[in-house]
């Protein structure tokens, strides 16, 4: 197998370079497997460009032993003539240990896609149960850099949280009218599709996999959850491109699902009707699903958007969406497939003059009385938040509506309504708050899993993502990559790419940790190593670029505010008389959505206690959702004692005066890549630019609304 570095393309996190501590060493795989020998073909390619040696069956004393748990030990040398490889007695000697670790945990404490590490006697060992781990496992070991190599170090079991981590691709096979190739893409086109086909060259897709890999992503849909014509026939006679794609990611350990439309069996199959409680049709995803599994024997399952935004869905059949998704569970079953069923179903025709209906309660009106009724493969995948993917939103009351359900949470990478891949928005501290926060309360210290009398009190929603032992639905997100030289565009948006597929692993990762992880791989080969001035800047640029870009845009949790169709930039009414239950009802005296119990749309009702409350009250209400609970008059104080518009004023002031701090900090910074830094250097103007036109608009438009000065006197047009 050939290592697919591209020249043609920019190698983000595994630049040659990051791999040097590996492969200026001497390394010895053992074991079998296809995944076995993708990391044998990396680090024979590592070796042959840093001086090291992939150590075959020659007695040699490897530095860095990479082995499965199943493969057989080697012989000492010493010990005499051997069939299998021989080894110097410290590697023995280390091996033996870690294997000594992993026995007397029975094997349990690293379990499907885990490694041990371990360092001994100057020997590095990687132990894994399964060839999928052993990957996982070099990927640390190259993340770790010369550490790796030093010192000693007691076996440590690594285990990803859940077992499911993807990505879902947006991208189109044919270039849609309004959405084009990837739809609510920034990054150019499809790395798959291509003005209606197959892009052909699929080197770019097998890099890709293994940048996910070095993650720990294990699964993407290659096509867009909205399923349009060409699309539908994916799943039938187009089934060939989809197993190309899966026969590229495969060495990589990633798995291949598809979006497919409700409507299939009457699209693809010729049938009268959809509806799921028919005999025909339960037969005809059956037999469809089984053609799919000759294809492709390891394919992931399916995705699912229905009755949402156009699609297709089982209430056309008067059935519930529990009746919608089995079906596709029920045909996958016997190949242990999943199906991914989205739970963004809201009506978006609604009437702007009706205040009763009210977006954010959609999906758990639709869902949460259906808890229990999904089978067992069925995976309920859940937006973060109740709308849609705003900069902020309180996490959606779904994820603790449903506890005899499987549920993924969705988090969008690509970066929609945070910037487009024009605005450095670093997203991780908004989707770890996500992932920390405990629909149940705090809890006492020490019951995180929740205990067996059903007191959920202490979990947090990572916990329920990750589910009992990692079964649960995990997490996926939306992808922010395509055909662009940096795949993700805005060169620094390759961080949230990274950042998600290490989150998925581990949620407790923090932000400023992988921040540090991305940039050590990404920059410090080309910085001699010590990336230090430049993680600095990066820093100062990234860490807080989501709250700053939360302050010059929408305020206190509002929401939208967008340019109507693309989302870029503001337009402070575009939704405001639109269809689509996106409001924030400003007038002369105040703003935002009344979502309480008392007086309002009843939302605060979904969540359980404590929130219930706390969202219920504006003395209570967390300031930064504010506005997503409350209609409040603009003289209402915050718990910082500002007013709302005097808030609203001095955040917008405040977040352009950030973009143009690291403009500044920007201009001065040697990443080593002078491209690289002028892209940065344009998208900042970029970012500049539309942060200004966001500040005034936002500040005119409250000014104009409510007549209150800015009590700084600062100039609003
Ligand atoms: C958003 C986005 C759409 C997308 C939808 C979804 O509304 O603007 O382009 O189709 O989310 O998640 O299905």
């Amino acid at each position: 197998m050939s290592i697919p570095e591209l020249a043609d393309v920019h190698p983000a996190w595994l630049p040659p370079g990051a791999f040097r501590a590996v492969g200026a060493r001497r390394v010895l795989v053992l074991g079998d497997g296809l995944l076995t020998g993708t990391v044998r073909a990396e680090v024979g390619h590592a070796c042959a460009r840093h001086g090291g040696s992939l150590e075959q069956d020659a007695a040699g004393s490897p530095d860095l032993v990479l082995a499965l748990s199943s493969a057989a030990p080697p012989a000492v040398t010493s010990a005499g003539p051997s069939v299998g490889p021989s080894v110097g007695p410290s590697v023995a000697r280390a091996l033996a240990a870690a294997r000594e670790v992993l026995a007397g945990q029975g094997g349990s404490a690293i379990g499907e896609e885990g490694y041990l590490l371990a360092r001994r006697d100057g020997v590095t060992v990687v132990l894994a149960g399964d060839p999928a781990g052993l990957l996982y496992g070099l990927f640390h070991v190259v993340r770790l850099g010369e550490e790796a190599f030093a010192g000693e170090r007691p076996a440590e079991p690594h285990r990803p949280a859940a077992r499911r981590r993807m990505l879902d691709h947006w991208d189109n096979v044919d270039v849609h009218p309004v959405m084009g190739q990837v739809e609510r893409g920034y990054s150019g086109g499809s790395i798959f599709w291509r003005d209606g086909g197959p892009r052909g060259d699929l080197a770019r897709v097998r890099a890709y996999a293994r940048l996910l890999a070095a993650t720990g992503v294990n699964a993407i849909t290659v096509n867009n959850v909205n399923v349009h014509a060409t699309e539908a026939h994916l799943l039938t006679d187009r089934l060939g491109d989809v197993a190309a794609i899966a026969d590229e990611v495969r060495p990589y350990g990633i798995r291949v699902h598809l979006s497919v439309t409700f409507a299939s069996p009457m699209r693809l199959g010729g049938l009268p009707t959809a509806d799921p409680l028919d005999e025909r049709v339960r037969e005809w995803w059956a037999r469809t699903t089984e053609h799919v599994y000759a294809a492709i024997p390891d394919f992931g399952g399916y995705v699912v958007k229905a009755d949402s935004e156009g699609q297709p869905g089982p209430f056309a059949y008067g059935r519930s969406h529990a009746d919608g998704a089995n079906v596709l569970a029920d045909a996958l079953a016997p190949f242990g497939g999943v199906v991914h069923w989205r739970a963004f179903v809201y009506n978006h025709r609604q009437d702007w003059r009706d205040r009763s209906t009210d977006r954010a309660r959609a999906a758990h009106d639709h869902f949460a009385p259906l808890d229990g009724r999904f089978r067992d493969n069925a995976i309920l995948q859940v937006k973060h938040g109740p709308m849609d993917f705003q900069t902020r939103e309180p996490v959606s009351p779904v994820i603790a509506a449903m506890p005899s359900t499987r549920l993924a949470v969705e988090l969008q990478v690509t970066q929609e309504y945070t910037g487009q891949q024009r605005h450095v928005c670093y997203l991780a501290p908004m989707w770890k708050e996500v992932l920390g926060f405990r629909p149940w309360g705090p809890g006492e210290d020490g019951d995180a899993a929740g205990d067996a009398a059903g007191d959920r009190a202490g979990r947090s929603v990572a916990d329920v993502a990750v589910g009992a032992s990692g079964g649960g639905g995990g997490l996926v997100a939306v992808s922010n990559v395509g055909d662009d030289f940096y795949w993700t565009g805005h060169p620094l948006a390759q961080a949230n790419l990274y950042a998600f597929g290490r989150l998925a692993w581990d949620p407790r990762l923090e932000p400023d940790a992988l921040l540090d992880e991305w940039i050590d791989l990404t920059f410090a080969p080309a910085q001699g190593g010590d990336p230090g001035p430049l993680r600095r800047t990066l820093h100062a640029m990234m860490d807080g670029s989501w709250r700053t870009y939360e302050r010059y845009t929408a305020p206190l949790g509002v929401g939208f505010m967008v340019r109507p169709g693309h989302h870029y930039g503001p337009d402070v009414d575009g939704y405001e008389y639109t269809p689509w239950g996106t409001y924030h009802f400003a007038d002369r005296d105040g703003v935002g959505v009344d979502r309480t119990r008392a007086s309002g749309t009843g939302f605060t009702g979904q969540y359980p206690q404590p929130w219930s409350d706390v969202y219920e009250s504006p003395g209570t209400c967390p300031d930064e959702l504010l506005l997503f609970f409350h209609h409040v008059p603009y003289g209402h104080v915050l718990h910082d004692g500002t007013t709302v518009i005097q808030h609203i004023y001095d955040t917008h002031f405040a977040g352009v005066e950030e973009v143009a701090g690291s403009r500044r900090l920007w201009e001065r910074a040697e990443p080593g890549d002078a491209a690289l830094h002028a892209r940065v250097t344009e998208l900042l103007g970029e970012q500049l630019r539309c942060a200004e036109e966001w500040r005034d608009q936002v500040n005119a438009y409250f000014f104009r609304k409510s007549g209150v000065p800015d009590a700084r006197g600062r100039r609003i047009p």
